[in-house]
């Protein structure tokens, strides 16, 4: 008899898109996906380790797993992912509800490990792998919307960033057969999917050598999957500003469907700082590869990733955090207070120095700049028409559709004849900080 199977999914957008190789790899063998946890017979939680928040999020969620677990004793609940990786069989220790523990290159032993638990309780997994890509499974779409699907292109993270859990929690970088990547993009494309984001920790780090020697790096890969067809949007996360090359930058200028939108993670304004976190880049770095975009893609939308409080930091050195914002006048930006990771190069080395207030004023700054960048931003689109791919109805409203610009935008716009997957040309008419609203032009 085939088992329910509910995953729920913490974390970044290649934890979003290995949940759906899990689902793949579940539904080969026996597993039926549900949407409806009190149903499943069995639970798989993908986990982040990010920060100590991400953590303790999942934590309250076990605890309000244990009444289904008491409902019933063959429930069999695992935690997968990151999480998984980092803390192993402590986790069974905190949290004895829990069956299974599946680190991100374990997955194509799920199946045995259900089996496992069937027999003695329990199964663990941890080894990470040098070679896992997962390369040739179809991942299952999860909740897709059915217009946009993220493809993983490589696995791992190696830079060690000082303040950094990923180069533990899912070892060393590898890159993923660019044949079974375009193949992916080229199945998705013919089942009506309109755009696809390339995933991975620092994309532009890609690199495959084929059989006859010749070497493919990210942008012949992002060229690649363009040609599949000019009506599929490519997008790609994330870069790192030490890799991002002139050439991928006359990649992105060159082709149309390669969306004008590049997420840069400053992660901090001062050369100083940016070396303790073992970044590899300088400010002066970091401004001239951006001003090497604006020149070459001149209406390319940014956005960027903003660590406040970081070991050491000195209020001159989040001035400059400040002020490199300003420059580059981002579109949006995640930003989050430094989170002290067990294991970690800053961990080990450096004291967590700055004080939870001034971490946390020091973020309200931060988000406040944000906020008017992005709202200055907006203004200036009024009155433009952009090209928008349309994902369907707006939450609040099913009068209302919404979709995004080539600069990742999101738009909203009345409801017409038109149907998720289409595009239309929208002319913007008023914002917030947020939201572009518009008409339809043709
Ligand atoms: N590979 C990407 C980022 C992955 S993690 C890159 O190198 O840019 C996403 C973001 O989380 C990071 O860019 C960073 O801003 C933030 N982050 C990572 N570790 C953190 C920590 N210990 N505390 C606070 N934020 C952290
Ligand atoms: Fe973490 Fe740095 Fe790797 Fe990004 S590049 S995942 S921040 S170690
Ligand atoms: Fe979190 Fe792991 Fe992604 S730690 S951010 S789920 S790679």
């Amino acid at each position: 008899m085939n088992s329910k199977l509910y995953i729920e999914t913490y974390g970044c957008q290649m934890n979003f898109s290995d949940s759906e190789i899990v689902g793949a790899i579940l539904e080969h063998n026996k597993c039926t996906l549900i949407k409806d946890v009190e149903q499943a017979d069995i639970i798989l939680i993908n986990t982040c380790s990010i920060r100590e928040n991400a953590e303790n999020r999942i934590f309250h969620r076990l605890e309000n797993l244990r009444h289904l677990k008491k409902k019933n004793p063959l429930l069999i609940i695992g935690v997968i992912g990151c999480m998984a990786e980092r803390m192993k069989d402590d986790l069974i220790a905190k949290e004895p509800i829990v069956n299974i523990i599946a680190g991100p290159d374990s997955y194509r032993d799920l199946p045995k490990m259900i089996e496992m638990v069937k027999v003695s309780g329990q199964a663990v997994e941890t080894l990470l792998s040098e070679e896992e890509t997962y390369g040739e499974i179809m991942p299952v779409r999860i909740d897709s919307n059915g217009v946009s699907a993220f493809i993983s292109i490589m696995r791992g993270c190696e830079n060690y960033c000082s303040y950094c859990v990923v180069p533990y929690t899912r070892g060393k970088e590898r890159s993923r057969d660019p044949e079974t990547i375009v193949n992916e993009a080229t199945y998705l494309f013919n089942h009506g999917y309109k755009e696809i984001t390339l995933l991975g920790q620092n994309v532009n780090s890609y690199h495959w050598e084929c059989a006859d020697g010749k070497m493919i790096n990210f942008s012949s890969l992002i060229a690649l999957v363009a040609k599949v067809s000019p009506t599929l949007r490519v997008r790609f996360s994330t870069s790192h500003p030490k890799d991002f090359s002139d050439e991928l930058i006359d990649t992105i200028a060159s082709y149309d469907n390669i969306c004008n939108f590049i997420h840069l993670p400053m992660q901090s304004g001062s050369t100083a700082v940016l070396k303790k976190m073992n970044r590899k880049y300088t400010r002066e770095w970091y401004l001239d590869r951006i001003n090497a975009i604006k020149t070459r893609i001149p209406d390319c939308g940014l956005s960027t990733d903003i660590i406040a409080g970081f070991c050491g930091e000195t209020e001159e050195d989040h001035q400059q955090t400040l002020s490199m914002m300003k420059e580059v006048g981002y579109d949006s930006a995640f930003m989050f207070k430094y989170s002290e990771r067990p294991g970690t190069l800053a961990q080990r080395h450096f004291p967590n120095d700055v004080p939870e207030d001034v971490k946390s004023r020091r973020l309200e700054e931060i988000i406040d700049l944000q906020q008017q960048s992005s709202l200055e931003n907006n203004k200036k689109d009024v009155g433009k028409v952009f090209e928008v791919l349309v994902e369907g109805e707006t939450k609040r409203s099913d009068k209302q559709l919404f979709g995004c610009n080539s600069q990742n935008k999101v738009i909203i716009f009345d409801r017409a004849e038109i149907k998720a997957g289409d595009y239309v040309n929208v002319k913007v008419v008023d914002c917030t900080a947020a939201t572009l609203m518009g008409e339809i032009v043709s």
